[in-house]
């Protein structure tokens, strides 16, 4: 039993049934999911939410799968959320909380909106599933893939990181290693799986992918004892983590249960950041990038497909989006690593690096409540570290070298 209404699209309004569908036919615009939310009301309680299974699909009055058995069960979300008092400290901010979201099944928050969009790909009974990857979500659809027993196809840049082309392959996708940069892949995929008739999450079942990555928003709002937090900081891509969260939080504000939103901050790399280039121009218009020139890499997306609609989040939520450089965005991961005992690839580190420059600036205040979203683990990205961490050479099994080895050491 469901409680979807339809898809309605962002820009124009325009009301379709909910089918495969991922962009206005009147308009193009982006298309978003509806619920009844009247009837929502009476079976998603705040004493009911204790006793359900802990993962996203506690959350399934407000998620668009009708089936329930199409769900690929590998036990997504429900992450913690880690109080950070030292890291606080090391930023003069009273309350900050990580989301850790690297302790997914596949290590990053896809795991999220692939679980929603895997589930749509098989009550339609399509033959194949693939996507288009700056890496993590790579791992997410192939893993997803492999447990539905569904052929996988990723697109990606040949270039990435080896372990990020590694993982799918693992899983038993085929990878299709693109020349050239993250939106080239995007444009060949959405070709080929036009053409091919496949699902690819983040292209063709879009609309019902980005329901997944709302849950975070909902855990947090449950693992603060049922508040939002004052600020959310959230690492850029697409721009689609971000959207997802503020349709989260109408739903949650229209059910009764919130009044006011938490100030949505996100944050790109300096060397590729069209959403905060668009976010400080008049026109609120991303602007794309053609050579991303950055080590976090799954935010190198040149030319954000929900840019627009991001910026538009941020500026309604009184939120502002903010791009570090790389070696404070390395910082970042470093400091959140020493100081919480959680390891983020850079993706997470933009964020941890955008906080302590709003606490410069003033941007963000001492004694607001902020959740740092931490999408993905450091384990998939060593190689940024290559420079800053150089092979160590081994040390003789006897006292006199160990004495010498730790003598000899700068500790950094
Ligand atoms: C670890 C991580 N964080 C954040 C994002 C940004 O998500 P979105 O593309 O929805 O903006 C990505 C996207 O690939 C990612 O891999
Ligand atoms: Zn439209």
């Amino acid at each position: 039993m469901g409680y979807v209404r339809g898809l309605r699209c962002r820009a124009c309004g325009a009301e379709f049934p909910a089918v495969q569908l991922a962009v206005c036919e009147s308009c193009f615009g982006p298309l978003e999911v509806t619920y009844e939310l009247s009837a929502v009301r009476d079976s998603f309680r705040r004493a009911d939410l204790a006793e359900r299974p802990r993962d996203l699909w506690r959350y399934r009055e407000l998620l668009p799968v009708l089936d329930e058995s199409a769900r690929v069960d590998l036990a997504v979300g429900c992450t913690p959320l880690r109080r950070a008092a030292d890291l606080g400290e090391a930023l003069d901010v009273r309350e900050i909380w990580v989301k850790d979201d690297t302790v997914n099944p596949t290590y990053s928050f896809k795991d999220r909106p692939v679980a929603v969009a895997v589930a749509k790909a098989r009550e339609w009974d399509l033959p194949a599933i693939g996507c288009a990857s700056t890496g993590n979500l790579a791992a997410a659809t192939a893993a997803a893939a492999a447990k539905a027993h569904l052929p996988c196809y990723v697109f990606a840049p040949a270039s990435l990181e080896p372990a990020k082309l590694l993982v799918p392959r693992i899983f038993g996708a085929t990878v299709v290693p693109i020349e050239g940069t993250y939106d080239d892949a995007n444009r060949i995929a959405l070709l080929t799986a036009d053409r091919r008739g496949w699902g690819f999450v983040n292209i063709n079942l879009r609309p019902y992918y980005a329901e997944g990555s709302k849950t975070l928003l909902f855990e947090t709002w449950e693992q603060l004892g049922f508040e939002l937090p004052d600020v959310i900081v959230v690492p850029l891509g697409s721009g689609l983590l971000l959207t997802s969260l503020e349709k989260g939080f109408r739903e949650l504000r229209e059910l009764g249960e919130v009044a006011d939103p938490p100030r949505l901050v996100g944050t790109q790399a300096a060397g590729c950041a069209p959403i905060v280039q668009g976010f400080e121009s008049p026109d609120g218009r991303p602007k794309p990038v053609r050579r991303p020139e950055t080590v976090a890499e799954s935010l190198a997306i040149g030319d954000p497909g929900s840019g627009f609609e991001a910026i538009q989040a941020m500026r309604a939520t009184r939120g502002f989006a903010d791009a570090p450089n790389d070696p404070d965005i390395l910082d970042g991961v470093r400091l959140l690593a020493r100081a919480e005992g959680v390891f983020t690839e850079p993706a997470g580190g933009t964020t941890v690096a955008t906080l302590r420059r709003a606490r410069e600036d003033g941007r963000i205040d001492r004694d607001e409540r902020v959740v740092l979203l931490i999408t993905g683990s450091g384990l998939k990205t060593p190689a940024v570290w290559r420079d800053a961490f150089q092979p160590l050479a081994p040390v003789p099994p006897n006292s006199a070298a160990v004495d010498a080895y730790l003598g000899g050491l700068h500790h950094g």
